[in-house]
This record gives C-alpha cells, sequence and structure tokens, in this order.
C-alpha cells in the first residue's frame, strides 16, 4: 500500500526523481508526473491501463505559468480563466513543443487547469515544472474522491498519496476548447454551463463522440462500477428488479431500501456532485447484484452527474 500523508517536501522530491504522486484537487485526486518528462509520462500511462490516445490534462499554478507552455491564450480562455481559475475548468489550447507528444496523444492543444486545492497549489508553485494528470483511478473505473479510494485502486503501483482530505467539488472539471475565439465544451463537470455562459455568453456543447474523440473523456462507458447500471424512473426499477438484489441511488428521496445512497436530502446539485463517486464505490461493494439509479434534474452539476451516470451506465 502506499503511504498517506501531507508532506509537499517528500511529493516534491519524488516527482522531482521523476516518479508519480496522487495529489488532491478540489474535483478529484489526480495521479500526477512531470509533464515535461517523457518516462514520467509513460508511467502514468502503465499504472492507470489507459490508452496512449486518450491525453492527459497538465495542472499548473495559475494563468502566468500556462503561458510557459501554450502559444497565444485567446481572450475568451483568459476571460474565462480570470474568472474560474483556480477551480474545476480545463482549457484545451495551442501547446507550445515543451509539452511532449505524449502527453497529448499527438494533439496540438494541451489540456490545462489551475485546481484549487491548497496543497496541490503550493506544490505545483515550489516545482520547476508542471503536472499531468489524469484522475488517479483504472482508466475506465470510477474516480477517487478520497486518498483511501486511491489507495484501493492504486497503492501497490505507487508511493505516496498526498492527503488533501475529501474533495470539495467531487466530479471532474469541465473541459472547454476555442474555434475562431468561440468556446466549446466538450466535457461536463465541476464547472457549471450556466456559470461559463454568464461570462462567455451562449456557448456550444459538444459531447458525444465515438471512434476518434476530441475528448476520450467522452467514451461512452467510462465513470464505471464493476456491478452493472440501470438508469430510470425506481419506483418502476423497483418493481421491475424486485427479484434480484439490487442497490438505490436516488437524488434526493429516501426509498426506505435496505441498500441505498441518497446523494443529497436537501435537493442541492452542488452536494449530489460531492457525493456521486463515493456514492458508487460504496454501492459497489455492498452485497447486491444490481444498482438501480435516477438521474438529477438538469440543472448546474445536475447535468455533469448525469452525464457521468449515462456513462457508468453503458454497455461495454
Ligand atoms: O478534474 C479533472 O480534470 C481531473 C483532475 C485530476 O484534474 N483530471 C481528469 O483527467 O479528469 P482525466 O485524464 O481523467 O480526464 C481528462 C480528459 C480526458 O477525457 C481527455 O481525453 C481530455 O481530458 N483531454 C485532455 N487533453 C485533451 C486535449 N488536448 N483535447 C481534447 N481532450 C483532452
Ligand atoms: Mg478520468
Amino acid at each position: 500500500m502506499a503511504e498517506i500523508g501531507k508532506d509537499i517536501q517528500k511529493a516534491k522530491a519524488l516527482l522531482e526523481q521523476g516518479e508519480l504522486v496522487a495529489i488532491p484537487t478540489e474535483t478529484v485526486y489526480g495521479l500526477a508526473g512531470n509533464a515535461l518528462n517523457a518516462d514520467a509520462v509513460t508511467k502514468i500511462f502503465k499504472v492507470k491501463e489507459r490508452p496512449q490516445f486518450d491525453p492527459l490534462i497538465v495542472h499548473v499554478p495559475d494563468l502566468a505559468t500556462a503561458g510557459k507552455y501554450v502559444e497565444k491564450i485567446p481572450a475568451e480562455a483568459a476571460r474565462l480563466a480570470d474568472k474560474f481559475w483556480p477551480g474545476p475548468l480545463t482549457l484545451l489550447l495551442n501547446r507550445k513543443s515543451i509539452i511532449p507528444d505524449l502527453v497529448t496523444s499527438g494533439l496540438e492543444t494541451v489540456g490545462i487547469r489551475c485546481p484549487d486545492h491548497s496543497l496541490t497549489r503550493t506544490l505545483l508553485q515550489t516545482l520547476s515544472f508542471p503536472l499531468a494528470a489524469p484522475s488517479a483511478n483504472p482508466f475506465g473505473y470510477i474516480s477517487p474522491t478520497r486518498p483511501e479510494h486511491v489507495n484501493d485502486q492504486l497503492g501497490d503501483k505507487i508511493s505516496y498519496i498526498l492527503d488533501g482530505g475529501v474533495c470539495t467539488v467531487g466530479i471532474e472539471s469541465t473541459i472547454v476548447g476555442f474555434e475562431n475565439e468561440k468556446p466549446t465544451v466538450y466535457r461536463m463537470g465541476g464547472l457549471s454551463v450556466e456559470a461559463i455562459e454568464r461570462v462567455a455568453g451562449k456557448v456550444n456543447v459538444q459531447l458525444h463522440s465515438s471512434s476518434n474523440p476530441k475528448a476520450p473523456g467522452q467514451l461512452k462507458s467510462h465513470y464505471a462500477p464493476t456491478k452493472k447500471v440501470v438508469l430510470g424512473s425506481l419506483p418502476d426499477l423497483m418493481s421491475q428488479f424486485g427479484k434480484t438484489k439490487f442497490a438505490v441511488l436516488s437524488y434526493q428521496t429516501d426509498y426506505k431500501v435496505s441498500h441505498q445512497f441518497v446523494l443529497t436530502p436537501s435537493g442541492n446539485p452542488e452536494e449530489a456532485a460531492k457525493h456521486l463517486f463515493a456514492a458508487l464505490r460504496t454501492l459497489d461493494k455492498m452485497p447486491v447484484d444490481i444498482i438501480l439509479a435516477e438521474l438529477s434534474p438538469e440543472i448546474g452539476l445536475g447535468r455533469a452527474i448525469n452525464d457521468r451516470l449515462k456513462r457508468a451506465a453503458a454497455e461495454g
């Protein structure tokens, strides 16, 4: 198992040696390595068992530092970064050649973000390189929102997990790219589309892609527990699957069944997002055969929650 601790100097030393460290962010834990070191980046793909066509997000302490790794920052991108960094927003920007091909899977753009977590920001400020970090889970499985989630799945493959407690947002960053300065959302995430539109006006949303995905986090089946997830109206599903051992994931309603998780008793989408991945992990471990779940209201982070639930329920 990996050591879990708060020692920034230890994390720094390991990263400088080209090793990987799990780091906390406000969204989910990341599996971090030196983004400028192709060997370290190769380790990330290996440890995660992630296909090399799926590019990594690069983490920086601030917008000024991002300027070292990307070509011109479009005005609209700078405006969004000014407003929402540090925070759950990843910008797709044209990379400089100092970013290895491996990081971007050969794409001309790099996903770049400034995470909002004090430990990780301090770490990033003390390093002379940015950190490539995908979510710290095996490819395709549920993202980790606590240090123990990382240890459960990757603890025998890495030596150190920087302990930043429970992730406050709980769902991955929103990914935004630009065409002719116009923003397009490629992945729903911890920053709502409504919040982006208040700054940028109406934006395009382009989520579904298949064989050559622009954001492979958009692969149909992703964020999935090992048990089958079925989505629908919970009262209907519970009668339909009454003979099967099921667990229930509800948004707000307490269905009073023995195996269940209520995401937000008060009906708050932010609270629901914060609990979503831990809830899926908890239900996955219950002595049941199937997980029945309902969608959230399609407002604010509810849209990102629904995106993850649909992918968790997708076959193959
Ligand atoms: O909140 C987050 O974004 C977390 C934390 C650790 O920062 N990271 C995360 O990384 O979710 P990952 O690797 O699990 O998901 C990154 C997504 C992938 O779907 C990838 O395809 C997409 O970002 N992506 C990265 N670079 C891209 C690029 N240049 N163009 C299009 N999509 C990109
Ligand atoms: Mg991921």
